[in-house]
């Protein structure tokens, strides 16, 4: 079986009604990435941003996996697929796929404000804990925070996902302006010989020499058409 890796970012969950952070009207003009989403932002007011993280994994219950996430998932029948994605929700499970890397972290999960990676204090929530609040604790005793990766910190999983790409014969990149690093780079690391799709409605900037088919359409549509053409 050909190895099939998918690049997935915001975009991908689009249409399951999840916002994307850079798209007019998307989450970072509403929340400064300084506030919300790095070390000092969560020092400086804990309260913002486990109220921002709470609203946002509950919202996980309202929303579903797309045709796109479903589509991911179909490739299994006919690849041996790993799906990278920057994305946190959980759709991507949801909608079957089974082997995921989460570069960015996990809404459903929860871990040490000390050491994040500290395995023994990562914990997945249920559904009655998904308000995490100020004096909550984690397993060491420091205050429990989401298991996300904030911006200015290490992306422990990314050395994985280099090793599946650099093994990649196609790899299907949907839904990122691949604007953050070091996910960005990861097409870089493709063989010579994988075929590169990407999948967006709107263009993207990729800082690469490498051959990209491009597919302008949103997740779900562009998801139908590149199955079409494998099967053809
Ligand atoms: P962005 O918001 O930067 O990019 C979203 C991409 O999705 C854009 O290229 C859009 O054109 C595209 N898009 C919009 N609607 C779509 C649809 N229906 N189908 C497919 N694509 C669509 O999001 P990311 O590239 O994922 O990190 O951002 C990367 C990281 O920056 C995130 O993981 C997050 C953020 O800050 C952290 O929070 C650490």
């Amino acid at each position: 079986m050909k190895k099939l890796v998918v690049l997935s970012g915001a975009g991908m969950s689009a249409e399951s009604g999840i916002s994307t952070f850079r798209d007019t009207g998307g989450l970072w003009e509403k929340y400064p990435i300084e506030d919300v989403a790095t070390p000092d932002g969560f020092f400086k007011n804990p309260d913002l941003v486990l109220r921002f993280y709470n609203d946002r994994r509950k919202q996980l219950m309202s929303v579903k996996p797309n045709k796109g996430h479903e589509l991911v998932a179909e490739l299994e029948k006919d690849f041996d697929v790993t799906v990278i994605t920057q994305n946190v929700d959980n759709l991507h499970e949801r909608a079957g796929s089974k082997h995921i890397i989460h570069l960015h972290g996990e809404l459903t999960k929860a871990c040490s404000s000390r050491n994040p990676n500290d395995s023994r204090y990562i914990k997945e929530l249920i559904p009655e804990e998904y308000e995490i609040k100020v004096g909550d604790k984690a397993g060491d005793g420091s205050q429990l925070r989401p298991y996300i990766v904030w911006f200015g910190e290490a992306v422990p999983r990314i050395e994985t996902a280099v090793q599946f790409v650099k093994q990649a014969d196609i790899l299907v990149i949907i839904g990122t302006s691949l604007n953050v690093y070091p996910a960005a780079g990861l097409l870089n690391y493709a063989p010579d010989h994988a075929e590169i799709y990407l999948i967006d409605p709107h263009e993207v900037q990729v800082s690469s020499s490498k051959t990209i088919e491009v597919i302008r359409k949103g997740a779900s549509e562009g998801m139908a058409e590149l199955l079409a053409r494998f099967r053809k």
